[in-house]
């Protein structure tokens, strides 16, 4: 898909509009977050260091850390923020696996777990990142927030990246039928 048509396709996704940050539309960052009940006990601390940096957060749910199933979370996150209600999402789980899985199938949502904050900062650098999935079980709440963190403040590289991620989102596109059989033979 050209650039053009990704963004008449997602007007909302400002991290495919280069330079179209919140900084520049003078509104702060706003932040959609959810978990399941693995990623309950992480999630109120870190909606509390991010409203603390001033992000704009949503919290999506849930309310308690009653057992529930994390695709339903990740699928509120993703279409929050596929929707431009939000600019960036975070989804916590035991792994980040699974609730990063759902997000990222709801249409222009680009969505990774991250354990590192070095992977957070290749994530937005190389990849476009717009959500990212933590894991609640096997990664400190210090560490995550410090890759909330990255998340949240590196800015996509843009360059030779740019056409790949485009052709990341064209998996999206219903009349995509796929990668001619012959490529890289
Ligand atoms: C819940 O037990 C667990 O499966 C979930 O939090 C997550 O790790 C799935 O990917």
């Amino acid at each position: 898909m050209a650039g053009s048509d990704l963004l008449a396709r997602y007007p909302h996704d400002k991290a495919l509009h280069a330079g179209a940050c919140p900084e520049e539309r003078g509104t702060h960052m706003r932040v959609a977050i959810a978990s399941d009940h693995a990623g309950f006990d992480q999630k109120g601390p870190i909606v509390k260091h991010l409203r603390e940096e001033g992000y704009d957060v949503v919290d999506l749910g849930p309310r308690s850390g009653e057992r529930c199933d994390y695709p339903d979370f990740g699928d509120k996150v993703g279409r929050y923020v596929a929707s431009g209600k939000a600019d960036r999402g975070v989804v916590i789980c035991g792994t980040g696996l699974g609730i990063s899985m759902t997000a990222d199938k709801v249409p222009g949502i680009r969505a990774t777990p991250v354990q590192t904050v070095q992977f957070a900062q290749l994530a937005r650098e190389h990849n476009n990142a717009n959500v990212i999935g933590l894991s609640g079980r096997f990664v400190s709440l210090d560490t995550n927030e410090q890759i909330v963190d990255t998340f949240l403040t590196t800015e996509f590289a843009g360059g030779r990246h740019a056409a790949r991620v485009e052709k990341i989102m064209r998996e999206d596109d219903p009349s995509f039928t796929g990668v001619p059989e012959e490529f890289g033979l």
